[in-house]
């Protein structure tokens, strides 16, 4: 079933964006060669209980920490871990903040040092497919209009989507319904409402789009190795552009 959300629950949701918001940017900052991705695990989780707000994602179905981590060919879900970061690589930071039972779920890639080109170009390309699908997110649209936005572009720039793992409904829990995949045909699928809240957040790979997943039950990466890159945010279906509640520079 497929729930709207009231006024009072966006604006809890928005709250507890604002923390996510602000906790990315600090993670912004933090990220550099040397760096351990448990290391930013801890930073988070000191920064949200500053701030009155928990992790979410800890505990959800026995995840165990605070942040996902997913470097250069883990698509997501990666474990944080005591390998620092090196020059070149590619981190994606996902969470979800819990503030007072409003629910915020952003993730964000990062750059470390000094990326080479075809892993800048999968960022940039990655982020604009996720804009791409948040402009067609609107009510009377359609789900698949969304996930078509996001694979004709991305396809179009020569890299794949993966089809495991979609954007989602959000609040009360973490994943809710409907699934929100980042491929498909226009016109088809759900109709979006008014009240709505969804994420989208689409994972691109260099390569191939299929995944395997670690022993740990959780981590998918990439069959070929390649690179993959994840930017996710969480937004308000309006009857005119979507309300961005992660959005980072407004
Ligand atoms: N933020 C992740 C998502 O978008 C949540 C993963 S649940 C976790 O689906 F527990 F694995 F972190
Ligand atoms: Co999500």
């Amino acid at each position: 079933m497929i729930n709207r959300k009231s006024k009072r629950e966006i604006q809890q949701m928005q709250d507890a964006a604002d923390i996510l918001v602000a906790t990315h940017k600090e993670i912004a900052k933090r990220i550099k060669p040397g760096v351990t991705t448990l290391e930013l695990d801890a930073f988070v989780e000191t920064f949200l209980e500053k701030h009155g707000a928990t992790p979410e994602q800890k505990g959800y179905n026995g995840y165990p920490y605070a942040i996902c981590a997913s470097v250069n060919d883990e698509i997501c879900h990666g474990f944080p871990n005591d390998e620092p970061l090196k020059d070149g690589d590619i981190v994606t930071i996902d969470m979800v903040v819990n503030l007072n039972g409003g629910l915020a779920d952003s993730a964000w890639t990062y750059a470390v040092g000094n990326v080479d080109e075809k892993g800048q170009k999968l960022i940039e390309v990655t982020k604009e497919a996720l804009y791409r699908g948040i402009a067609q997110a609107k009510h009377g649209h359609r789900l698949g209009d969304i996930g078509h936005a996001i694979q004709t572009y991305a396809e179009g720039e020569g890299f794949s989507v993966v089809r495991d793992f979609t954007g989602h409904g959000i609040g009360p829990t973490i994943h809710e319904d409907p699934h929100v995949p980042h491929y498909g045909l226009p016109n088809k699928g759900i109709r979006l409402k008014e009240g709505m809240v969804i994420t989208i957040e689409p994972m691109l790979n260099e390569g191939d789009w299929h995944s395997k997943m670690d022993d740990n039950g959780w981590t998918a990466r990439t069959v070929d190795k390649g690179r993959s890159v994840q930017f996710e945010h969480q937004i308000v279906i309006t009857k005119d552009e979507p309300i961005i509640l992660t959005e980072q520079d407004k």
